[in-house]
């Protein structure tokens, strides 16, 4: 405690530390700035090969490209993920991690990749201190999501406020809706297309009701705020938006306490519990949701919930259980493939199919389409062989292209020892339909420890990218990115 109450008051000279770290120092030809920190090795599958994380800050112009950006093609793409900076005790995959963005700026013709940590209140004690706070351990990463919002971008992780950020990539401090968020929010907000509105929840472990959903307009204002009572604390990490419901999957993957202090491990999983599926009224804050049963099984992420003919269609990455531990092996053992649910806005009858079999994660789509009828998803898949050869996750060797009404699929195979991530759709400005625009991700190369910016035309998913920004650097696994236009 005393450590503490010393960090707390040596805020301001944390900050000159801070502010130390961030001024340039003299460059190399290639780099404009660069910023180094100590570097460690762990044997945490979660923390090496693809996953270990970089410690440099760098900002790179100049950079070689093939093929041709197309013209409209302005702005930024940014993506989250962890990236400790100190070496920690232990580490829990998926849910610790302090958050690094990187970007791809492309401004006329002018090309430039930039990484920046995220600097969170935690992360600025234990850089003061030179080390691993461990009793900052689940502290706020804001290491999952980055989203645009309004003129500023949102740094997002499910249990904390989001953290704002400039669109230099500088941390400005926690976001709460100018005083009108208390506590945490989402890291899988949906913006709706047709009204700009923000949809969000958040979560609670210790106090009932566990779930609160609240809508906010496009100038930050929350207009909406309902708690949605459910019977125990359990992690929701994605929800459904359609024309009106939110919609929210309550699978049995309980928070316990005892647990989470024994061994860092915060969830149980509890078939025997079910899967409830919550239906809120988007538009009506006085009906009670609607509470539907189904039998156990988890998600992380949705690709897209819309409605049609009296039925709400919702296509998710179903997973039959999962395993939380943190080693390659719980990923193996979670197979999970993307499915549709059905259900009867009257009769309130489920009913689920199999949309393709291929295990996936991290589905995306055109966000124009969001909440509303659409023809295309996008997911890396996971390949179960590798991954047992390599004993390392997150080897994303291509990318499919979902064509949910014709239940049909395409791959685009990334080159020998080149693996992709989350895929992000940039819908071209004047498009009409729906795969008007561009696919991009990162691309790592185990051949040369160096990553690419690729950028895939939808039309020929299969055909080599249109485009590839190659950077002397390496751009680690992540999480989730966004397009930021116009930047
Ligand atoms: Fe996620």
């Amino acid at each position: 405690m005393k450590r503490r109450q010393f960090l707390i008051q040596s805020s301001l000279a944390a900050m000159t530390a801070i502010a130390y770290h961030q001024l340039p120092s003299q460059s190399t030809p290639i780099y404009k700035q660069y910023k180094s920190y100590k570097s460690w090795k762990s044997n945490n599958s979660f923390l090496q090969g693809i996953n270990a994380p970089v410690f440099e800050e760098v900002e790179i112009n100049n950079l070689k490209i093939s093929g041709q950006i197309p013209e409209e093609l302005q702005g930024m793409y940014v993506r989250n993920g962890p990236n400790p900076m100190f070496k920690p005790s232990s580490y829990n995959y998926p849910l610790e991690g302090d958050g690094m963005l990187h970007s791809i700026n492309l401004n006329r013709g002018k090309v430039s990749y930039k990484n920046r940590w995220i600097q969170t209140r935690g992360l600025t004690y234990e850089m003061f201190e030179g080390q691993e706070l461990v009793e900052l351990k689940f502290k706020n990463y804001a290491n999952t999501n980055i989203i645009g919002y309004g003129e500023q971008l949102l740094a997002l992780y499910e249990i904390g406020l989001p953290y704002q950020i400039n669109k230099n990539l500088e941390t400005i401090g926690e976001w709460n809706f100018k005083g009108q968020l208390e506590q945490s929010m989402t890291a899988h907000p949906k913006i709706d297309p047709k009204t700009n509105e923000l949809h969000f929840y958040r979560y609670s472990f210790f106090n009932s009701p566990y779930l609160h959903y609240y809508i906010a307009d496009e100038n930050g204002k929350i207009i909406r705020e309902t708690p949605i009572n459910i019977p125990k604390p359990v992690m929701f990490h994605d929800m459904v938006l359609t024309e009106n419901y939110a919609i929210f999957f309550d699978c049995p993957l309980v928070f316990n306490l005892e647990q989470a202090k024994a061994n860092n491990e915060p969830f149980i999983w509890q078939p025997e519990e079910g899967t409830t599926i919550i239906l809120v009224d988007r538009h009506d804050s006085n009906k009670k949701p609607i509470y539907l049963q189904t039998e156990a099984f988890w998600v992380w992420h949705f690709m897209n919930g819309f409605e049609e003919n009296g039925q709400i269609v919702i296509d998710f990455v179903h997973y039959p259980k999962i395993n939380m531990e943190s080693h390659w092996q719980a990923i193996l053992s979670n197979k999970s493939n993307l499915e549709r649910i059905k259900i009867d806005v009257k009769s309130h009858q489920i009913v689920s199919e199999v949309l393709d079999d291929h295990y996936i994660d991290f589905p995306t789509i055109n966000n124009k389409k969001i909440g509303q009828p659409y023809g295309f998803g996008y997911a890396p898949y996971i390949d179960t062989e590798l991954l047992s050869n390599k004993k390392i996750p997150n080897y994303f060797p291509s990318l499919i292209q979902y064509d949910v009404v014709n239940k049909t699929n395409k791959i685009h195979q990334f080159k020998s020892g080149c693996y992709g991530g989350e895929a992000t759709f940039i819908p071209s400005s004047q498009g009409q339909s729906e795969l008007d625009g561009y696919v991009v991700t990162f691309v790592y190369n185990e051949n040369t420890n160096t990553s690419d910016f690729v950028i895939i035309d939808p039309r020929n998913f299969e055909s080599e990218p249109i485009a590839k920004v190659h950077l002397p650097v390496r751009v680690p696994s992540g999480f989730h990115g966004n397009w930021i236009a116009n930047v």
